[in-house]
């Protein structure tokens, strides 16, 4: 959700901190502001509603320095976005403080401190925090233990980091539940939520675990568990470079990571693959003889990666020929899940640190569950350090609020799951295996064709800046293509619209066809075809407008009232979801340019949701 930035150097840090600020504007953007110890011993700070672009401005016009500083951008929780309630928050004029995360007693936390005498400046759960470890610091001297003592009483979630006046080489941060980096440099040293915002400056970085509490120095990082022990977290060299996270010659970071699709689903499916089978050894040494075990999977995910699991629901019980279920994790973490014997837990996620799916992976480990695997982007997150199993996708790092390389990556790796678990339940036989790999080995370069269809999608996308409602149609493993085109629409143009299975048409969405109306049906050569080409029909005679997205030789024509995209070659069952993503992905895209959306940080969103 909020990003965190710091840095403590003998230069100014000021540059540092507003490049990492710009690199983690993704992950929110009502707010932004940041403070550093000036050379006069003070803390200066700035704060602009808006996003990161804002600070800039103002900080040209009023130029802060230091060598000391953290800085912030908001995706508001508690209090609506103003400069009041932008971070760094203040306790008195010593110390200054940056959170990401909810602190759920923030309530009776707040009126002791009022008893106090501390005044209350803002309505974020921020302050509170600020005001405690100050009043801790009055009996310490020592701001890491004022730290220490007032995370001990805090219940939610969050990231910190702490500066103080009185103590100018040092920041202090702390981790629960939200994802904190220490970046290691030469004589200086940095913090942050994501390694995004550091890779300019360094690519040595120190990921704190749950509960941990560091003191950054200059010359010095120590790190001291939930109690108080002082601990050795392994430093790791990431192999990602500054540029990994730049724009490029792309107008928007989700238009280069629509077209990075090819490269990056090669990537996931490499070294995994031979010419003709699934290698044993890609979901670890213990799956071989685990997964023949596996008798049902249960898929937990949000967003854009329940999507995911939607799909790979229809072909695990197809190729595995075992139950699969799929839930949100906000639903799942509280509900009494029943785990009938030798199920497999599998959750889906970009992050890796979305709060909900992290729930339900920790109540996962209380529940009789086989295994737990994670699917997930980034290698450092607490999904993947908390599962049992992990099979990463290769999207690398993706910007775009809009999730769009995560998607096809975790649809590659999960058509890997569908089919390694058809192998160890003996249902698929070599040649089905073959089969299913040489299709899967394609995949990139029909990506690469659906990717020609652009131009046509950009023209067709002008027919529905002006629409307020869309409805998505699909059938079978095509049902949640549409789910997730009917979201990229709506997240990026703010147009409604929603998705059916196309059966369902008759039970009550066909009364909202008219002409005003766009219905967008995904109809692939498929068992399913004839199905939805009645569903179609249907619409059409009710005057609704069609726009059919298809394979070659369907046999759908454009007429006054439908237009018909075909893919330039057809997918199997494994693979053809992913290929009729493209051209949704493209239409939501265009649509939003057309509109004038802000298309990387759609209104409202942010990427990585960190909090419940
Ligand atoms: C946010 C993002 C979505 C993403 C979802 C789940 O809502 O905007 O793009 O699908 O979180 O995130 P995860 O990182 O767990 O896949």
């Amino acid at each position: 959700m909020c990003g965190i930035v710091g840095a403590v150097a003998e230069r100014d840090v000021v540059p540092i901190l507003m490049e990492g600020l710009r690199r983690l504007e993704y992950r929110g953007y009502d707010s932004a502001g940041l403070v550093t110890l000036g050379d006069d011993g003070e803390l200066h700070r700035a704060r602009e509603v808006g996003k990161v672009a804002s600070l800039e401005e103002a900080l040209g016009e009023q130029p802060i320095h230091g060598r000391l500083g953290i800085a912030h951008t908001r995706w508001a929780t508690h209090g609506a976005p103003s400069e009041r309630n932008a971070h760094p928050q203040f306790s008195g004029q010593d110390l200054a403080l940056v959170h990401n995360g909810i602190i759920e007693n923030h309530g009776p936390l707040r009126k002791a401190l009022k008893e106090e005498d501390y005044r209350f400046l803002s309505e974020t759960d921020t302050e509170v925090v600020a005001h405690r470890i100050h009043q801790h610091r009055l009996e310490s001297q020592d701001l890491c233990s004022a730290v220490q003592t007032a995370v001990a009483e805090l219940d939610g979630a969050y990231a910190l980091a702490v500066m103080d006046r009185r103590d100018p080489d040092c920041i202090v941060t702390a981790r629960q539940g939200c994802p904190v980096v220490i970046g290691i440099g030469i004589g200086e040293h940095f913090v942050a939520s994501d390694i995004a915002a550091l890779l300019p400056v360094t690519r040595r970085f120190i990921f704190l675990e749950e509960g941990d509490v560091a003191e950054i120095r200059r010359d010095q990082v120590r790190v001291f568990d939930a109690h108080g022990n002082a601990v050795q977290r392994k430093e790791i060299e990431s192999q990602l470079s500054a540029d990994a996270v730049e724009r490029g010659e792309y107008r928007h970071y989700m238009l280069k990571e629509i077209h990075e699709q090819p490269n990056a689903v090669a990537e996931t499916l490499e070294e995994r693959l031979t010419r003709d089978r699934l290698l044993p050894a890609v979901f670890g040494p213990d799956a071989e003889t685990l997964l023949p075990a596996v008798e049902g999977v249960h898929i937990i995910a949000c967003g854009t990666s329940y999507h995911a699991g939607l799909i790979a629901r229809y072909q695990i019980e197809q190729m595995a020929g075992i139950p699969c279920n799929v839930e949100i994790a906000s639903e799942y973490r509280y509900r009494e899940p029943v785990v009938p014997k030798n199920y497999l837990f599998v959750s889906i996620s970009q992050s890796g640190e979305t709060a909900d799916t992290l729930a339900a992976l920790r109540l996962a480990g209380k529940k009789p569950y086989l295994a737990r695997l994670a699917i997930c982007n980034v290698p450092e997150s607490s999904l993947v350090r908390e599962s049992d199993l992990v099979l990463m996708t290769r999207a690398g790092p993706e910007i775009g609020v809009a999730s769009t390389k995560a998607f096809t990556t975790q649809l590659s790796a999960l058509a890997l799951l569908a089919l390694a678990l058809g192998k160890a339940g003996k249902r698929l036989d070599q040649a089905a295996e073959a089969a299913a790999v040489k299709e899967l080995r394609a995949l990139p370069a029909a990506i690469e064709d659906a990717l020609g269809l652009n131009d046509e999608i950009e023209h067709l996308a002008e027919q529905l800046v002006h629409r307020h409602h869309a409805l998505f149609l699909g059938r079978g493993a095509h049902y949640p293509v549409a789910m997730e085109g009917a979201l990229k629409l709506k997240e990026i143009s703010y147009i409604h619209a929603e998705a059916y299975a196309a059966g369902e048409l008759k039970h009550g969405p066909l009364a909202l066809v008219d002409e005003d109306m766009p219905i967008i049906a995904v109809a692939p050569n498929d068992a399913l075809l004839e199905k939805i080409r009645s569903n179609l029909e249907e619409v059409r005679a009710r005057g609704g407008s069609l726009i059919v997205f298809t394979d070659p030789e369907t046999g759908f024509e454009a007429d006054a009232h439908s237009q018909v995209i075909t893919l330039p070659k057809a997918g199997g069952k494994l693979t053809a979801p992913a290929l009729f993503t493209i051209p949704l992905q493209l239409l939501a895209y265009h649509v939003a340019v057309h509109k004038g959306t802000d298309v990387d940080k759609p209104r409202n969103l942010a990427k990585s949701v960190t909090v419940e």
